[in-house]
């Protein structure tokens, strides 16, 4: 037994009457796919719609929607209902719509169903297709679906009356449908008699009976779906029909393919031919294209159909409309040898080639150069591209669709010059170049997912009303287009990979300045980078106005520095900073140096932490401030010549034994110690080399400022030494007196491993 794959839906009449009901009345209870064995108990009293469809119902009971006056809508699709009571809705006398298609029932039969539009009970178990005398009741139905293996001639007698908008017939064989009132019907056909065409049988195409029906055969609108049709019955009877559209899907050709003589008397304005495929191997291809092209309708649809190539008609052709959409067209669409340019399509109106093999975008424009009533062109999903040469488009263009191709900026040299829609979506355009054709009446241009790096502005487009720049590579667009876009009203730049820094700022706020309507927003436009700013909408990105401005940053971060910079040199120099932090050096420096030493062995022989010299006219400093401060720490031992030289030695014996006994040598420097003492230590200096390999041991006390010019130039160690600025200056200010001794001690402490006894006998 065949089975009948068709499903079939009637709903554009039940989308109106269903939005009629006032919402608050509305009760929607959707028990779809949920197992059900049965029809559910207590379902609400108002329920308006009610779908049981994809159940396992088996049965329906008399009383099963007894509590349900409102019903309107009822869904049984897909159960597996045999048997139905007949007055099973005698309480819903309002249902309008009833579904049971696919189910298993053999037989039907529907009383107290007078409201009924909408009845659909194909693919059930009808062995022969007998719609009894209650049908007669049904005077208001418009969409009728009905599937057997049979219908029986005269089957809808008892429907006469009514005029059906929408008839779905599903069959394995058909041998009459005679209801002169129906608008539109749609015929699947699937029989076994059809595979082998040498052995057809005039029920394979008996659908297409209908077309030859007597004058009365009101039918405007048929639709066959999967049926084989010998060439000569197609292009004889099609056109000599009272139907007016005509669709064939999956339409297999079979017989001979001649050359055919066009009848000029049709009713014939639309056919849509789809999935077509010729089941001969030998014949002209242009005995096929002559027929289709020069037949005398408004519209021709061939598409998802292997053809490469459509001739030019033979005389000026009255068509409007040409689909041939998803087609294995070349370029030479309507060319040929003889006749490069096409020039009979000159009613044309819409021609759309979407999905073909086009390449050359020049050629394309060559094409349509006498097609002047085209308005709509539809090229999209080719290969088209363009280098050069002048393009000759017919002035007539208005739409331009050449999305989805291979074009890049050059397509601006390119274009029919009245386009007001062009569709550039989807190719390589990076830039939209300055020397453009001018569209003075282009109001929508789409340039989605392309390669744009910026907006473009509307200097050759001044009229653009809606800019579409979605999905490109837009990281921080800038708003100049905004100037010469002057009637902009609609922009999409959703998408983009927008790089959140300052540069995007003025961009995140033209939303609301501009009054401009952004469309996505404001989902589709979020910040890319920087990392921190990622899924951030650009609605809610904001940087302060001051991390954005030079200036006010400038004024306002600058200024408060320079002003703490000269406030902290100010109280520097009034606190004399510049002294504290150099003896805060040296006393680290020398801490660090103490620290190193006291790792080596204590040199031998150490008697004194310090022997300390001075002028005599110093003597009191020395006595009143060095000595107590320095002898202050208990362990610190000074060799001062008035109390520890030896006598009966020389001066400078004393010196010198006093010195090697010394880990550190001081020197209280001041005019009077150059002028009296200096010349002792010269001798001794020049003797040990002391200055030069070991100045370590020295300590230079500026007690008083001595300028170079007053040291004698004899000195010129001394003028070395001062020179490099190796002394300790002796404070005035009183508060620094406290860090200098700290430094002087630090810089003469030392174990000593000698005993110091003795020192400290000759001392009492
Ligand atoms: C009824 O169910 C079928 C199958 O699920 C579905 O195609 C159809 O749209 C439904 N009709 C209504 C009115 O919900
Ligand atoms: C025929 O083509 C025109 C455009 O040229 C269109 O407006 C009309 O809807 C088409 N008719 C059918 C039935 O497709
Ligand atoms: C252009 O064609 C594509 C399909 O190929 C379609 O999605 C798009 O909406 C069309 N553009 C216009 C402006 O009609």
């Amino acid at each position: 037994m065949m089975k009948i794959l068709f499903l079939v839906v009637c709903n554009v009449l039940l989308i109106c009457s269903y939005e009629n009901c006032p919402v608050e009345e509305r009760q929607n209870v959707n028990y779809s796919s949920c197992s059900l064995t049965s029809v559910p108990r207590s379902l609400p009293l108002y329920t308006v719609l009610l779908d049981l469809s994809h159940n396992n119902i088996s049965q329906l009971k008399r009383d099963d929607f007894s509590e349900m006056p409102a019903l309107k809508f009822l869904n049984l699709s897909h159960n597996n209902i045999k048997e139905i009571s007949d007055d099973i809705f005698k309480s819903s006398m309002k249902l309008e719509y009833l579904n049971l298609s696919h189910n298993e029932l053999y037989n039907i039969f529907l009383v107290h169903v007078t409201e009924l539009k909408n009845l659909d009970i194909s693919y059930n178990k009808f062995a022969l297709m007998t719609l009894g005398s209650v049908f007669g009741s049904m005077e208001k139905l418009e969409c009728l679906s009905l599937s057997a293996e049979t219908l029986q001639r005269h089957e809808l007698k008892h429907i006469k009356s009514v005029w059906l908008k929408n008839v779905f017939l599903g069959f394995n064989n058909l041998l009459d449908y005679e209801h002169e009132k129906t608008d539109t019907i749609t015929i699947v056909l699937k029989s076994k008699y059809c595979i082998d065409y040498l052995k057809y049988k005039r029920d394979c195409y008996v659908g297409v009976a209908l077309l030859q029906r007597k004058a009365n055969f009101k039918v405007t609108s048929l639709t066959l779906i999967d049926v084989r049709l010998p060439w000569n019955y197609l292009t004889k009877q099609t056109l000599q029909s009272s139907i007016k559209h005509l669709n064939v899907h999956y339409l297999n050709i079979i017989g001979q393919i001649v050359t055919t003589k066009i009848s000029k008397n049709t009713s014939l304005e639309t056919l849509k031919i789809n999935r077509g495929t010729i089941y001969s191997y030998f014949f002209l291809q242009n005995d096929l294209y002559d027929f289709f092209i020069n037949m005398m309708i408004k519209n021709l649809t061939i598409d998802n159909t292997p053809i490469v190539h459509m001739t030019c008609p033979q005389s000026t052709s009255i068509l409007k409309q040409l689909d041939f959409s998803s087609n294995a067209f070349s370029d030479r669409v309507f060319s040929s040898i003889e006749e490069p340019i096409c020039k009979t399509l000159t009613n044309l109106n819409t021609l759309i080639l979407m999905g073909n093999k086009l390449e050359k975008l020049h050629q394309l424009s060559v094409t349509t150069k006498y097609m002047k009533s085209l308005k709509y062109l539809d090229v999209s999903a080719n290969s088209l591209t363009y280098e050069f040469g002048d393009c000759t488009w017919t002035e007539s263009i208005i739409v331009l669709n050449v999305s989805s191709n291979s074009l890049d900026r050059l397509v601006f040299k390119c274009l029919p010059q009245n386009t007001q829609i062009l569709d550039l979506q989807n190719n390589q355009i990076a830039s939209v170049p300055e020397d453009m054709v001018h569209l003075d009446a282009l109001k929508e241009l789409y340039l989605g997912s392309n390669r744009l790096l910026d907006i473009p502005d509307c200097n050759s487009f001044r009229k653009l009303e809606m800019l579409f720049t979605d999905a490109n590579s837009l990281h921080t667009p800038s708003i100049n287009f905004l100037s010469s876009c002057k009637n902009l009203r609609v922009f999409h730049a959703g998408n983009n990979p927008f790089m959140c820094t300052c540069s995007l700022r003025d961009f995140a706020m033209i939303k609301e300045q501009s009054g401009i309507e952004f469309i996505g927003w404001p989902d589709a436009y979020s910040c890319s980078y920087p990392e921190a700013f990622r899924g951030i909408f650009l609605k809610d990105f904001h940087v302060p106005e001051m991390s954005c401005n030079l200036t006010l940053l400038l004024v306002t971060i600058l200024c408060p520095m320079i002003v703490i910079t000269i406030a902290i040199a100010v109280l520097c120099i009034h606190y004399d900073a510049l002294w504290y932090m150099k003896m805060m050096w040296q006393w680290t420096q020398t801490k660090r140096r103490a620290k190193a030493s006291r790792r080596q062995e204590t040199p031998e022989g150490l008697k004194y932490n310090a022997f300390v010299s001075y002028s005599q006219l110093d003597s009191i400093w020395v006595k009143e401030y060095l000595l107590p401060n320095l002898e202050e720490d208990k362990s610190v031992q000074i060799c001062q010549h008035e109390r520890d030289f030896i006598p009966g030695k020389s001066i400078i014996e004393n010196i010198i034994s006093c010195i090697e006994k010394s880990y550190k040598s001081i020197f209280v420097l001041s005019p009077n110690f150059i002028q009296s003492e200096w010349c002792h230590y010269e001798l001794y200096f020049a003797h040990h080399q002391l200055l030069t390999a070991n100045s370590d041991h020295l300590i230079l006390i500026l007690l008083e400022p001595i300028s170079q010019y007053m040291i004698p130039s004899k000195y010129y160690k001394l003028k070395a030494l001062m020179a490099k600025r190796t002394y300790i200056e002796w404070p005035k200010d009183r508060n620094k007196h406290k860090l200098f001794w700290a430094n002087l001690r630090a810089a003469i402490q030392i174990h000593l491993a000698g005993p110091v006894e003795g020192t400290a006998e000759s001392k009492l």
